[in-house]
């Protein structure tokens, strides 16, 4: 869909230029890794995600027309105004104006809140930045009247939350979806996700995730500056090599259910995400020794019991320990034995693989 040129057209033809919408986002977690981008945060490599559910962000917008001198942007979070992130949604809101031309016509009163506690140190930006992107395409929808299917809608809002944050365009899909261009993705493209809803076998719509939290802490070193140290890397070239090796094997493992091909993927996917950290340069290192120790733990829990289990990381220190529901209540057990311990404030979410934004 050419963006550019459906904004074009329907500069005309403006109806009830004030409303109310709402969106609630899930956070997503990566499985093949999206490190490293060029452009208008186009990916170097595509990557595959699965949908949360309980980890979710809530927006609702309230628009009108804007008299020329007001303030055209009130940003408000669990209820009280944060003029720091208001900065931050108008730069965002520039850089989409080409597709959505309208809302500089508007003021908009963004009202937000997490499912998750601010200090467990979960990067809401996927959840926070789908949500905006939903209700920003659900205002135009509102506006020119216009009976697009939900589909179409959440194809444009997944394009549109990329340009805010890149995996965030992952998170408009439910179960699982594919960002980036890829051979053995039909329709997969840069500029937005895909769902692969159907191309996955059903154990993985019963994956959970348990949310380890081993540091709650701010990152020495955000999500933007690792991408760009890629640019210079000396791995850059090995990195495209061997995503396009894992994904094929993720592709497979997804589509029949293959566990331990699974297991293996997302390991190493999730260790060499922070190898090119490790090598970057200048190098970083966001692991903690409760990062490590619980690595450990989950490779002898899982040799001991050979239980399907695979633990990942996202851009931070916290596990995600993945499983499939039928081995729900020995892998509880054994976090709260071994694991929960061992997490900041014995901190740990219990998510699960769900279905995608609701409207609310
Ligand atoms: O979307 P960003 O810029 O916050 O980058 C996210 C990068 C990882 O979480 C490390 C990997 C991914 O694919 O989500």
């Amino acid at each position: 869909m050419n963006y550019l040129h459906e904004a074009k057209q329907l500069s005309q033809a403006v109806h009830n230029l004030q409303g109310r919408v709402a969106w609630q986002s899930p956070s997503n977690i990566a499985l093949i890794k999206y490190w490293g981008k060029h452009g208008q945060q186009l990916p170097d490599n595509a990557s595959v995600s699965f949908t949360l559910s309980k980890s979710v962000t809530k927006t609702e917008v309230t628009y009108n027309q804007a008299d020329n001198n007001e303030n055209r942007l009130e940003f408000y979070f669990d209820n009280a105004r944060k003029p720091e992130f208001e900065q931050r949604i108008n730069k965002y809101i520039e850089n989409i104006l080409p597709y959505l031309p309208f809302l500089k016509d508007l003021k908009l009163v963004i009202r937000s809140s997490n499912s998750f506690p601010h200090s467990a140190g979960i990067a809401s930006s996927a959840s926070s930045m789908s949500a905006l992107a939903l209700c920003l395409v659900d205002i135009e929808k509102q506006i020119f009247e216009n009976h697009s299917s939900q589909n179409t809608l959440l194809q444009k809002a997944s394009f549109l939350a990329r340009i805010g944050s890149g995996s965030a365009c992952r998170s408009l899909f439910g179960y699982a979806a594919v960002w980036g261009t890829s051979p053995l993705v039909k329709g997969s493209v840069d500029t937005m996700a895909v769902p692969i809803e159907h191309n996955i076998d059903p154990v993985f719509k019963t994956f959970h995730d348990a949310i380890l939290v081993v540091d709650a802490t701010p990152k020495s070193v955000s999500s933007t500056a690792g991408h760009e140290l890629m640019l210079e890397h000396y791995y850059r070239h090995g990195r495209k090599l061997q995503v396009a090796d894992n994904m094929e094997k993720m592709m497979h493992a997804l589509a029949s259910g293959d566990l331990d091909s699974f297991i293996q993927v997302v390991e190493s996917e999730a260790l060499s995400l922070h190898a090119l950290m490790m090598s970057s340069e200048p190098a970083f290192m966001l692991l903690k020794p409760n990062t490590i120790n619980i690595i450990q733990r989950i490779k002898a829990f899982r040799e001991t019991t050979k239980l399907p289990c695979a633990f990942t990381l996202d851009a931070g220190p916290n596990i995600h320990l993945l499983y499939p529901h039928h081995i729900k209540s020995q892998i509880v057990e054994f976090i709260e034995q071994e694991l929960q311990p061992l997490c900041f404030d014995n901190v740990w979410i219990d998510d699960a693989v769900g279905l995608g934004p609701v409207c609310w």
